[in-house]
């Protein structure tokens, strides 16, 4: 078993830390948030995510996981150091590397010799140089180990990948990052470092471009009167399509398909390459936030100024508690330019965000309200009493942006219905 320092801990430090410390390594994970460590320490986990407080409080308590403040303290005994640290948007659309070189930074003098440095973090091709550069240490290896998981299902995603993969010229530290993986069933894909670092980011971009194109569909599906939930399931059975990424909604969004693919856009026009289809799939999913303010627009009866609109679910998907770069923020953004008095509820967000303060429940918020929109595909929103919504609302109609509702049943309640391509 090895000696794994995780420099970050959000979505993907966190979840790396737990998951390693549960296939029986000894974990350190750092962060620079001196509050979240704290609440670490107690066994408390800062974000909503499927069984990573359990696999927590089961590091802590085996002693096999450890959290500290700084990057520097983590780095001393580690045989592996992990960075798992924000590669956010810059202003021209590309990656900033600057916490992955202060992260480096802070690591390199104190690391152990023959340490692997391993990019878990998505970053542009040629990172792992720019990561060797930082540390500069000739007897520490750096290697790229992208992630795939996703938020909501973390833990789930990271016992279980499709596949792992390893970016180094070095076999040796590849066989040693891929011997961390003990107990986890999945291919294991050796390249060089560049090939690693375009696989994550050709992988989050063919996402989108799914969902982009089956937006599109949706968009086709209402002009000619097609329902696009059957065309999806007709083409899903066609395995060389699958059923996978293709449910219709208001875009995507999150910490990482938009600025993903916005980086990869940047990554080609900096190689020489125009990469016009992923500039179409991004325009598609600017496109849809408008085309669903539109449809409330057109529900409420033309004009959106001063009607009150019922907004269930804020978060950018749902089983989490982000909403970064959230559709649903996106689109009440565009009501409430449009006159509107949005009145929002998430059963994940308690406090304001983005200009919304939420509502503590989903009837209230639906009180006067001319139309509701459901933005978010919680499973709550389809379980509730819709005949006291209908009582509560100026006069029952929905928009539905993720198709999540049972439309005839609402229709013998009295809503007028809209969905996305249906
Ligand atoms: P996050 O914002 O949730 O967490 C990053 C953490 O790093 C924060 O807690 C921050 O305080 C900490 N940090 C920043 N600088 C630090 C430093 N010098 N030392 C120690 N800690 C530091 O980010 P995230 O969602 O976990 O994403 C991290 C990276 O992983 C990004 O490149 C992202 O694109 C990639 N990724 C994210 C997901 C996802 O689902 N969120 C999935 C795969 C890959
Ligand atoms: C995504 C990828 O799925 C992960 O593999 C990847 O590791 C991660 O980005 C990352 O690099 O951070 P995540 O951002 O958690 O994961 O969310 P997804 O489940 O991919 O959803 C992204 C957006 O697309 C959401 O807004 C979601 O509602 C939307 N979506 C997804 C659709 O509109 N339709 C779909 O069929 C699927």
């Amino acid at each position: 078993m090895a000696e794994i320092a995780v420099i970050g801990a959000g979505y993907v430090g966190l979840t790396t830390a737990a998951c390693f410390s549960h296939l029986g390594h000894d974990v350190t994970c750092a962060d620079i948030d001196e509050a979240r460590i704290a609440q670490l320490l107690r066994g408390e986990v800062p974000i909503v995510e499927a069984g990573l407080e359990a696999l927590v409080r089961e590091g802590l308590e085996e002693g096999r996981l450890r959290f500290v403040v700084g990057a520097a303290n983590a780095a001393p005994s580690a045989e592996f150091a992990y960075l798992c640290v924000p590669t956010p948007q810059d202003d021209d659309g590309s990656a900033d590397l600057s916490y992955i070189e202060a992260a480096a930074r802070e690591i390199g003098p104190r690391l152990p010799s023959e340490a692997v440095v391993v990019n878990k973090s998505t970053v542009p091709v040629g990172s792992t140089r720019v990561v060797e550069r930082v540390l500069g240490r000739d007897d520490v290896v750096v290697v790229s180990n992208p992630e795939f998981l996703r938020e909501g299902s973390a833990v789930h995603d990271f016992l279980n990948p499709d596949r792992i993969v390893i970016g180094s010229d070095d076999q040796s530290a590849a066989v040693r990052v891929a011997s961390l993986y003990i107990g986890v069933t999945a291919p294991i894909i050796v390249t060089d470092p560049p090939s690693a670092e375009t696989i994550k980011y050709a992988s989050n971009a063919f996402l989108a471009a799914k969902i982009s194109f089956v937006n599109a569909i949706a968009a086709v599906c209402d002009a000619v009167g097609a329902d696009v939930k059957d065309v999806v399931l007709g083409m899903g059975y066609d395995t060389r399509i699958g059923h996978e990424f293709l449910k219709p909604g208001p875009g995507f969004g999150g910490s990482c398909l938009p600025k993903d693919t916005r980086a990869l856009v940047q990554i080609a026009d900096s190689a020489g390459y125009s990469f016009d289809l992923m500039r179409g799939v991004i325009s598609v999913n600017e496109d849809q936030f408008q085309r669903v303010a539109a449809k409330v627009r057109q529900m409420a009866g033309g004009s959106l100024d001063g009607v009150k609109v019922a907004v269930w679910g804020l978060t950018f998907k749902a089983r989490t508690d982000d909403t970064r770069e959230s559709p649903a923020l996106r689109i009440v953004s565009l009501l409430a330019d449009q006159g509107a008095e949005v009145q929002a509820y998430d059963p994940a967000i308690k406090g304001p965000v983005g200009g919304v303060v939420p509502a503590n429940d989903p009837y209230s918020v639906c009180d006067g309200a001319r139309v509701l929109a459901v933005l978010t595909e919680w499973d709550d929103f389809r379980w509730l009493d819709f005949d006291k919504v209908a009582g509560l609302m100026e006069a029952p109609r929905i928009v539905d942006a993720r198709n999540l509702l049972d439309r005839p049943a609402l229709e013998r309640r009295g809503f007028t219905y809209v969905g996305i391509g249906r």
